[in-house]
């Protein structure tokens, strides 16, 4: 029996390109795994009308940690229109698989490394190497969400300022899930010899929930003297990290910040191409490429598999794979600096495949 059960979720578009990709990678550094394919998907929204099957989450109980590839999520209009006839007026209501999982599983922690790998033509900048802790479960996807409003809650206080025909979602912190992810956050700090973390909000004007988050991060703080602690309004922090990226080290925000200032500083470091997320629990935890399915390149093998492949190598470390994480990281890196493989984002002409064979030619 192979020693891990790894859940093998490709999704929609190019999920499947890059995640033949990993497989490439993963076999070169025979990683004892069994790999238990799981439906997920618009495919499956359309016949079933659940993007994400009960007998999917079944089978991922049965598994030590997710592979994911990437989801296409449309408008709820469009969603109703592509149902199969006989679901259509149910009032099925399309909710992101992604958003869901990590909800459903308590993956709380969303970890994105963001660093540039020298002789990356795409870098902004050399001298990058930031790592974002976003929560991952609660904030503005919380998903309770209002329109129309029902009568009653224009009698909370302050509601008479609100217009009848608002719609409103509703960003919701709790001091437990910030807690949790501003300690995740320090802890890693202190793990890696980290200096610094920055926490991300905007406080000045969403006093509550903000308010929460950054009260909470002061607190925490003071329980690693080593650890040098500041924060910034998102909006400052948009700005002072394209102009001294180099001041940012260790980041952690809720939820919405999280999602906008990873692909802003993924951008930095090559974009969506390199950016690779693991969602972390306590005890589960799901990997993925931060980029979409990219439908228009569906199938053709023309994607940079590098973000995957970076997700797979987060994979093994969190199982405990630390040696075998260590050997996809070097050869990637070794791949990019010689610089005679590259996809199309970084200026080449090789497919999704060639990129994953280069990397695992160099694995030794
Ligand atoms: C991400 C994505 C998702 C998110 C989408 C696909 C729901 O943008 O992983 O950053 O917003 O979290
Ligand atoms: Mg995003």
């Amino acid at each position: 029996m192979a020693r891990y059960r790894i859940a093998w979720l490709p999704g929609d578009g190019v999920g499947k390109d890059v995640l033949d990709a990993v497989r490439i990678v993963l076999d070169a550094v025979e990683f004892d795994a069994e790999y238990v394919p799981g439906d997920i998907g618009w495919k499956f929204w359309c016949t079933e009308g659940d993007a994400l099957p009960a007998r999917t989450v079944e089978m991922m109980k049965t598994t030590d940690a997710a592979m994911f590839g990437a989801i296409t999520s449309k408008p709820q209009d469009v969603a109703e229109q592509e149902l199969a006839p006989h679901l259509r007026g149910k009032g099925l209501k399309y909710r992101s698989p992604i958003v869901r999982l990590r909800q459903m599983f308590d993956l709380y922690i969303n970890l994105r490394p963001e660093k540039a790998f020298p002789g990356n033509p795409l870098n902004y900048r050399d001298d990058i190497d930031i790592v974002i802790f976003r929560e991952n479960t609660e904030d503005l996807y919380s998903g309770v969400e209002f329109y129309p409003v029902p009568e009653e809650m224009f009698n909370l206080p302050g509601m008479d300022k609100v217009a009848r025909d608002a719609a409103i979602s509703l960003k919701i912190n709790t001091p437990r899930g910030c807690r949790r992810i501003i300690r995740a956050a320090f802890e890693y700090a202190r793990k890696y010899g980290r200096k610094k973390v920055t926490a991300v909000h905007k406080a000045n004007v969403v006093r509550a929930t903000d308010g929460l988050f950054l009260s909470i991060a002061k607190e925490i703080a003071q329980e690693y003297p080593e650890i040098e602690f500041d924060d910034a309004n998102v909006d400052s922090f948009c700005m002072w990290v394209l102009k001294n990226p180099e001041r940012f080290d260790v980041v952690v925000a809720p939820n919405l910040y999280g999602d906008i200032i990873s692909d802003l500083v993924s951008q930095m470091v090559g974009g969506l191409g390199f950016a690779a997320s693991g969602n972390i629990g306590d005890n589960y935890a799901l990997f993925e490429p931060v980029h979409g399915s990219a439908p228009k390149y569906a199938g053709q093998y023309k994607v940079n598999p590098v973000a995957a492949i970076l997700a797979s190598k987060m994979m093994l470390d969190w199982l405990g794979e630390a040696e075998l994480a260590d050997k996809i990281y070097k050869a990637v890196e070794t791949v990019i600096a010689e610089g005679k493989v590259r996809t199309y984002d970084m200026g080449g002409d090789a497919s999704t495949l060639d990129m994953a064979e280069a990397i695992a030619s160099k694995i030794k």
